[in-house]
């Protein structure tokens, strides 16, 4: 078959323009399997260029997945979405490639965060600005202790002093506020967004923190004598490590971050290219917010407000006032055989899998015809019965409307992937393997309608 002469060649550029929609679907189809059965363990790479290590959070893709997925699946000035985007590994790739980035998330760290991350900023400013906010909060620390302690009174209603006074010690408690109010003073956005990161960094780490809280970053904080560290010395370490590596995240256009519950996303129908994201563990398992209300209440947050809040995410594991949808029949099997011998539990992950059902149902709206929705889940036991999540939201993802194209199986890299802290230390057992497997479900919405 001879070559198409002029007239084509802009087809040929352009790709799929002279693709019918099914065609289009066929090889999209077909690059989809390809990737989901290819290597994904991406073990040993380099993963802290960029932005991507600036703060940690748990359960972080490896910046390589959604590298993969949106380099191979779309083209530049595409939209790519990530509605549980944590700490927005998938926006900053997608910016990265000259993707539009479109991210929500209901937590509130997790937003600060995308601020911070994926706007521009000038190192010799942040230097200049470091010194300074450094410099006169260890003064306001060094002549003005009293007038410090009034403003911890002013600032935080009981019961948030109450949570402050039982997990910072004094001294500390007056350092981050008059850090924090420095930060609060900057005029410029992009480096008042830069600096409340640097500040929630050096509480939520892997280990140790300015708190007297250990495995903040794994979500499982239990109190420790520790011996007493410097917020400003903290401070002036983490930005020099933030700024190690970084280099900004270049885009064809500014990204678009917005406050939502995945269930009900305020997006319109058919309208973006790629979805790459990953839900929370049933049951909590890994508690995002008791994690992040260390740093978010130094923002302003009561703790009250940020409880109420943690009930609305996924995985929950209160049982009231949930709303509990019909499952299809291998999902209902499994949480029948849970509930025979746990009831409680039972529930519990009925309304996981009836979650997962909605935003399920939301993602398949948003997403355009013949494009891919990939979902990365890990695998979970309650009671000790593997309640099949890799089956279970293939099946809940099919019965919504999607094609399943591929499951795919990763190996987490233990050392990476923050997991919480009783789920290391199982050395070789059953429970252990299972926790560092995850699966990467690849979905396809199809081109035309049913
Ligand atoms: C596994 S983490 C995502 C990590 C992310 N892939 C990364 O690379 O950092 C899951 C995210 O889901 C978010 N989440 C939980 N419930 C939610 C809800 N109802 N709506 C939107 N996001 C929710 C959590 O706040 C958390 O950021």
């Amino acid at each position: 078959m001879h070559k198409p002469r002029s007239g084509h060649v802009l087809q040929e550029v352009l790709g799929f323009a002279d693709e019918t929609p099914s065609r289009k679907e066929a090889s999209h189809r077909q690059r989809l399997k390809r990737l989901l059965s290819g290597k994904l363990d991406f073990h040993g790479e380099y993963s802290n260029y960029a932005v991507h290590s600036w703060h940690s959070f748990p359960a972080k893709f490896p910046p390589q997945l959604p590298r993969l997925l949106i380099r191979e699946l779309t083209e530049p000035g595409e939209i790519v979405f990530d509605p549980m985007m944590g700490s927005c590994t998938t926006l900053t790739e997608a910016m990265l490639l000259n993707r539009r980035a479109l991210g929500s998330d209901i937590d509130p760290l997790a937003l600060e965060i995308a601020k911070a991350k994926l706007k521009t900023i000038n190192a010799s400013d942040v230097w200049a600005t470091g010194r300074r906010i450094l410099a006169s909060a260890q003064k306001a620390c060094d002549r003005n202790a009293d007038g410090l302690a009034k403003e911890f009174e002013r600032r935080f209603n009981e019961n948030t002093r109450t949570f402050i006074d039982y997990w910072f010690r004094k001294k500390t408690q007056l350092e981050l506020i008059s850090l924090v109010r420095e930060i609060e003073c900057l005029l410029d956005p992009c480096l008042r967004d830069f600096f409340k990161l640097v500040f929630s960094s050096i509480i939520i780490t892997k280990s140790g923190g300015v708190s007297l809280a250990r495995d903040l970053a794994h979500t499982r904080p239990h109190k420790v004598e520790k011996k007493p560290t410097s917020v400003f010395v903290e401070f002036w370490r983490r930005l020099q490590r933030v700024l190690r590596d970084y280099y900004p995240a270049a885009s064809v256009k500014d990204p678009s971050i917005f406050e939502a519950d995945a269930r009900n996303l305020p997006l319109r129908d058919n309208s973006v290219d790629l979805i790459v994201t990953s839900p929370p563990y049933a049951s909590h398992a890994i508690d995002y917010m008791r994690a992040h209300k260390f740093s978010l209440v130094w923002f302003g947050y009561p703790v009250e407000h940020l409880s109420a809040l943690r009930k609305k995410y996924i995985g929950g594991d209160s049982i009231g006032d949930v709303r509990l949808l019909p499952m299809p029949k291998h999902s209902g099997q499994v949480v029948r055989s849970l509930s025979h011998l746990d009831s409680k539990k039972g529930l519990v992950l009925h309304r996981y899998y009836s979650e997962m059902m909605q935003i399920l149902l939301e993602m398949f709206r948003v997403i355009k015809r013949g494009r891919a929705v990939v979902v990365v889940v890990g695998s979970s036991r309650m009671r000790g019965i593997d309640v099949q999540t890799d089956k279970c939201l293939s099946e809940i993802g099919e019965e919504v409307g999607f094609h399943l194209v591929h499951v795919a199986e990763r190996r987490m890299d233990r050392d990476r992937r923050m997991m919480p802290a009783r789920w290391h230390g199982n050395g070789g057992n059953n429970i252990e393997l299972r926790m560092h497997k995850e699966f990467v479900l690849g979905f396809l919405k199809p081109a035309s309608e049913p």
